[in-house]
């Protein structure tokens, strides 16, 4: 069966009229539909007997494909029955874990105790989930066996489609469900997901990543990489724009080699150019491409495009051509200064961001001061900087000369002082003007915040009326890395402002 008919049908699924007494259909999405039904029942039988529907709770860690990831699973527990609770105090608990550096694991570890307390004390029956990247890896799992046994259930990365079937079998256990699958056997995708914002989503264009940069541990808990054909990906991007979706971010590790590995070859230029022809949407942002094939064809894409983003997050890890070989990344400083000069020649306006990483095995002085060069060349609208963190299998991990902490924290310290230096700087170019931006949140007393394409924020006086509007905002203050501003009255933005 075609994947878009599969689509079509979910919507068009009664779970009411599935024979939960029948066998589990073997087939996929159709065993998964079998399960949120048998779930259901379930839901029923508490609702009579608590004279209340039970509730859910989700925390996700760790990057977009996480939040996205979590829409997923949202989306399955809300078609079960449960409703969706702001607290802890949940009949079902459900952790979706990164493992990218040691700090994640510890405030998950963290979380766990606390739930672990609150079962006992509040509610014996709740169900604690965890899933994502840190239970891909065997030895987290053992230590949740060892040291929580009242986690409930527990699966990885591979095989979130399934929740509704390994719920039901938690439902119907007393032990601990545990089912992590090594390696992605098939992507099901007909299934519900909820939207966080009903303006903006993320959409995966890819799964997975082949890069195996030497510290990171994505590929082991994440798989090899898989692209999704282009025509299902333009197919969920009309179906979000036709809810009212009018921005979506492309989600991949390294979006530059998209669709290199598919029966009829697409490269990620192209496929933006199609999403571009989707009407009814007006911003599209893509995460995240790798500086190694970053391309011309890419480039001028964007330069051409007024819905495409003035904003790159292009990730350099490191300023020293030297560690970059140890990082396995495949490109030197000068490649990369060469093509942020290629992005901005192009794009004077655009926002380059980064991720930097400090304290690689080996690092010297000499290799951090190559890191502080970039920056200052580069200037970077804002980067990530992060302490190198060892991952268990990776081969930086077992690398010699492993930076002590106190030189590394030293270090870190001085490069945000050197980045806020070179944001500040970028922010304040487009102070005074007037902007066009996504109106996204409500922040604190009477403020609003607001997107600009280049993903710069400012707050300005407004309420939730204003949610999921494109309106223009003059940019009044800027301090540091966002404006305060004022709303300007409709239509376009005054030319001299
Ligand atoms: N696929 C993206 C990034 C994924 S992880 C890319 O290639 O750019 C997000 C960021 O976490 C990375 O860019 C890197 O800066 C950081 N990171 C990954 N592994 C790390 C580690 N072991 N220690 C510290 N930072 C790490
Ligand atoms: Fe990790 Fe490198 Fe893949 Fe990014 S490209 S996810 S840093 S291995
Ligand atoms: Fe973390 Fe997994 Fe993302 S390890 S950064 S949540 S891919």
């Amino acid at each position: 069966m075609e994947r878009e008919d599969s689509r079509e049908m979910y919507n068009d699924i009664d779970f009411d009229k599935i024979d939960i007494n029948a066998k589990p259909p073997a087939q996929e999405p159709d065993r998964q539909y079998y399960y949120i039904a048998k779930c259901r029942g379930w839901v029923q039988e508490f609702e009579q007997k608590n004279g209340r529907r039970p509730c859910f709770f989700t925390q996700t860690f760790g990057c977009q494909m996480n939040a996205k990831d979590s829409e997923k699973l949202a989306g399955i527990l809300s078609e079960i029955g449960y409703r969706e609770s702001e607290s802890e105090e949940a009949d079902l608990v459900l952790y979706n874990t990164c493992t990218v550096r040691e700090n994640a694991n510890t405030r998950v570890y963290g979380r766990i105790g606390y739930l672990g307390n609150l079962k006992k004390r509040k509610n014996r029956e709740m169900k604690i989930v965890l899933c994502g990247c840190m239970m891909q890896e065997g030895h987290v799992v053992e230590k949740i066996r060892k040291s929580y046994p009242f986690v409930d259930l527990i699966f990885g990365t591979h095989n979130i489609y399934k929740l509704a079937e390994l719920l039901y079998r938690s439902l119907n256990s007393q032990r601990m469900v545990v089912e992590v699958q090594e390696d992605a056997e098939r992507i099901v995708e007909e299934l519900p997901s909820e939207l966080k914002f009903g303006f903006k989503a993320g959409v995966n264009i890819m799964y997975g990543c082949n890069n195996f940069c030497s510290y990171c541990i994505v590929p082991y808990v994440r798989g090899r990489e898989r692209s999704r054909k282009p025509e299902d990906i333009v197919s969920e991007i009309e179906t979000l724009a036709a809810q009212g979706v009018t921005e979506v971010m492309l989600l991949g590790q390294n979006v530059n080699s998209y669709g290199k590995t598919l029966a009829e070859p697409v490269s990620f230029a192209q496929l933006l150019r199609r999403a571009e022809q989707i009407p009814g949407l007006k911003r599209i942002r893509f995460m995240t491409p790798h500086p190694k094939d970053l391309s011309d064809e890419l480039i001028e894409v964007m330069s051409r495009s007024d819905k495409i983003c003035r904003h790159v997050h292009l990730p350099v890890q490191s300023g020293s051509s030297r560690l970059l070989a140890k990082m396995n990344r495949h490109y030197t400083k000068e490649d990369y200064i060469a093509l942020t000069e290629r992005i901005r020649a192009a794009m004077p306006d655009a926002a380059i961001t980064t991720d930097i990483i400090v304290g690689f095995p080996g690092e010297t002085e000499e290799d951090f001061q190559d890191t502080l060069d970039v920056v200052r060349r580069v200037k970077f609208s804002s980067a990530y900087t992060f302490l190198y963190s060892p991952r268990t299998g990776t081969p930086a991990a077992a690398m010699p000369d492993q930076v002590p902490e106190e030189i590394a924290k030293e270090r870190f310290g001085r490069l945000v002082a050197e980045v806020q230096k070179t944001s500040a700087e970028f922010a304040r170019r487009a102070e005074g003007s007037c902007r066009e931006v996504l109106v996204e949140e409500e922040a604190s007393s009477g403020l609003v915040t607001g997107r600009l394409s280049d993903n710069l924020l400012v707050h300005f006086p407004g309420d939730k009326a204003l949610l999921g509007r494109y309106v223009q905002v003059k940019l009044t203050e800027c301090r540091g890395f966002y404006y305060l501003g004022e709303l300007q009255p409709d239509g376009p933005c005054p030319k001299e402002s």
